[in-house]
């Protein structure tokens, strides 16, 4: 009896020093926490949030000042200058103001100087014509866009809040797991928790294929019972990976756009599914049409272990909110980012700002109450290209 007792409090005291020390270490959050339903009642589309996280994200977010409005008569920045070829249509005063403001939004501490060299501010450095085909991209998804940044829109400041390298980044392999062949196969870098899947153990690196090619991301069947192979079980993986960084740039739980009885449904999810449906795209556009061709151009420190261009995912713009900058329409002050006054390029070096044709994208209406007609279901392909169909894990 007394050993069963013996035994009985060994046992107690193991535990409760094992919930004591998990308290400290583990990664939880303390109630409570804040509920919001989104879908109709009983059907368990609520979104949890932690109030406190929540704070520190938008305490996070710093504005800066709007400079003051130039006057938008007198001579072209293009008849001014000697060579400015994405901001001709500009006055002189309102081509100054948008210089002003994005060395305030990408680097306010190296000043002009870091797209500029002092001496001669008509040369292109790389900075320079990096920068300019910032400019394209910015008005492209200020203009093109407009399905997933409505009339709030996008800044150089949405993703560079006051630093010449954004915040988020991703490049091929950031996994550090190179892939492999043969016996030792390849684990997509999984169970080894990565920031960039919530410390999930799913595979570390969902962008090479689905934010830089346009690879299928859906991956359940839409038939009762199989009609042919459907994608594998290391496809199903890489597109939950995605999932958990769009929560997490997001700050949001899945059921802010699925319904968790019917991820694949349309007509059950939140509208919110489908701005973040053009949002897959639109960042497809932006790596593969703008910022991937500007790989001979950047800093060679500034290239990936693969020898790629820094890329933007969800979090470059979102950086934890379900709106950038909690939503501030900073797009507002700066119309010259939106317009059509930006002229079109003809060719000019090797970045020849080329205007992209888009890719069609269906489109469709989003409201908040009505949730509209879906994208185009386009069937999973059969195989997955470019990997071998051994490698399914
Ligand atoms: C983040 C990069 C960046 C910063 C910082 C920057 N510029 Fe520029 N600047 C550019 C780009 C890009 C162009 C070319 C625009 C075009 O082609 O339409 C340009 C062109 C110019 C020109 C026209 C030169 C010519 O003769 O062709 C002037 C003048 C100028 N900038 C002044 C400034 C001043 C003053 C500052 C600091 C307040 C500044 N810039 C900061 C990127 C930058
Ligand atoms: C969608 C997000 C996004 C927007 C909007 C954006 N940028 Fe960038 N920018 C990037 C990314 C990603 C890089 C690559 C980061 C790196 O250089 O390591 C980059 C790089 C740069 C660089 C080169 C930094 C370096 O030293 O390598 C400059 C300069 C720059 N951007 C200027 C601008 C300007 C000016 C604007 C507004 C007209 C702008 N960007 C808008 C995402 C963005
Ligand atoms: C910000 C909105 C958003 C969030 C949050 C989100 N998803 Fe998705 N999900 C989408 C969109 C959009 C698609 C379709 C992507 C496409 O077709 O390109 C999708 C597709 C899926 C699919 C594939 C459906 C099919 O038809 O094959 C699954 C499964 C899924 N999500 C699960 C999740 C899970 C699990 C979470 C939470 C970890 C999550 N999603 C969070 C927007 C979201
Ligand atoms: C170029 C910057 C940028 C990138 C990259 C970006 N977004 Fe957004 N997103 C925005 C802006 C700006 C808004 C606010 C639009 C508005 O106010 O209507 C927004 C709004 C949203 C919303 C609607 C939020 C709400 O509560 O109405 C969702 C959902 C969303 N984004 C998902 C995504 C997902 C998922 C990704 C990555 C696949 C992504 N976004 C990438 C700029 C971006």
């Amino acid at each position: 009896m007394r050993l069963l007792f013996k035994v009985g409090l060994t046992v107690t005291v193991i535990f409760l020093l094992f919930s004591t020390v998990g308290l400290f270490i583990a990664d939880w959050e303390r109630p409570p926490m804040e509920q919001e339903q989104l879908g109709f009642r009983g059907t368990g589309i609520v979104q949890i949030t932690n109030p406190r996280l929540k704070a520190e994200t938008a305490g996070n977010v710093v504005l800066p000042e709007v400079v003051d409005a130039a006057d938008a008569a007198g001579p072209r920045a293009r008849q001014v200058y000697q060579n400015v070829q994405v901001l001709g249509d500009l006055s002189e005063g309102q081509f100054l103001r948008l210089m002003t403001a994005i060395t305030e939004w990408v680097s306010p501490e190296q000043g002009c100087n870091y797209c500029h060299n002092p001496e001669n501010l008509a040369e292109d450095v790389p900075t320079k014509i990096i920068s300019r085909r910032m400019f394209q991209m910015t008005k492209a998804v200020n203009q093109n866009w407009t399905n997933h940044v409505g009339q709030t829109g996008v800044t150089c400041y949405t993703c560079h809040r006051g630093q010449p390298v954004p915040g988020e980044i991703w490049f091929r392999g950031s996994s550090g797991q190179p892939p492999m062949g043969g016996l030792v196969g390849y684990d997509g870098g999984q169970n080894k928790p990565g920031e960039n899947v919530n410390l999930s153990s799913l595979p570390l690196d969902p962008f090479s294929e689905q934010l830089d090619s346009p690879e299928e991301v859906r991956v359940v069947g839409t038939t009762p019972l199989p009609v042919r192979q459907g994608p594998s079980i290391m496809k199903t993986e890489y597109t939950y990976a995605l999932m958990m960084h769009m929560s997490q740039s997001l700050g949001v739980n899945c059921v802010y756009c699925h319904n968790s009885r019917a991820f694949a449904a349309w007509d059950q999810s939140s509208p919110t599914r489908q701005v973040a449906w053009h949002a897959i795209r639109m960042i497809r556009e932006l790596n593969q049409s703008y910022i991937n061709p500007l790989t001979p151009i950047f800093a060679k420190d500034k290239l990936g272990p693969l020898g790629d261009a820094p890329k933007t995912n969800c979090g470059t713009c979102h950086r934890g909110q379900a709106k950038p900058l909690g939503g501030a329409p900073m797009l507002r002050d700066y119309p010259e980012l939106n317009a059509t006054i930006l002229t079109p390029v003809a060719g000019a070096g090797p970045t020849a700002p080329v205007e992209e044709p888009r890719r069609p994208v269906p489109d469709t209406p989003v409201g908040r109450l009505a949730p509209a007609a879906p994208p185009a279901d386009t069937p999973p392909p059969a195989q997955e290209p470019g990997r071998p169909p051994s490698q399914t894990r």
